[in-house]
């Protein structure tokens, strides 16, 4: 959990999926059941932060700048996933979060890849 990113990955998989999952649920018209993954997305939310949370205070020494914009674009893209969902409920336009969303999920993947731990493409 401290030293392998597997932990933190395994949490933000789990939460595209559930996204994905409750917008699909949302488009079928199964508004109770898109609650529900809603839900078990928001407890998601809290893994995702957590294990990036205990990652970065044991690493984040090695490149305090980078680190923190990473937790930080994290953040935001847990945010944008919540604008999607909350205002495709609403029935409000979702455009331009969708596309905040995608810049987001692209930076956070990018600089998680860039970082130190685990997975190391473009080192
Ligand atoms: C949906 C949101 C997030 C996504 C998609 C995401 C994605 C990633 C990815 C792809 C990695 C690299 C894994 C590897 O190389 O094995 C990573 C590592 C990491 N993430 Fe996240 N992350 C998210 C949220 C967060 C948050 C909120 C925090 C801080 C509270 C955070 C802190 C970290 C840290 C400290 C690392 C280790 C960096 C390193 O490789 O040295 N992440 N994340």
């Amino acid at each position: 959990m401290f030293d392998t990113t597997h932990a933190h990955i395994t949490t933000w998989v789990v939460a595209i999926i559930l996204f994905f999952v409750a917008v699909g649920l949302h488009n079928a018209g199964k508004n109770k059941g898109m609650k529900i993954v809603h839900m078990i997305l928001r407890l998601f939310y809290l893994l995702i932060i957590l294990t990036g949370a205990l990652l970065f205070w044991k690493h984040q020494g090695i490149n305090p700048a980078l680190y923190g914009i990473k937790g930080l674009v994290g953040i935001w893209v847990i945010g944008m996933f919540e604008m999607v969902l909350v205002r495709t409920k609403k029935g409000k336009s979702t455009n331009m979060f969708w596309i905040l969303l995608v810049v987001s999920l692209l930076l956070v993947l990018y600089l998680g890849l860039r970082l130190p731990l685990g997975w190391r493409p473009f080192a």
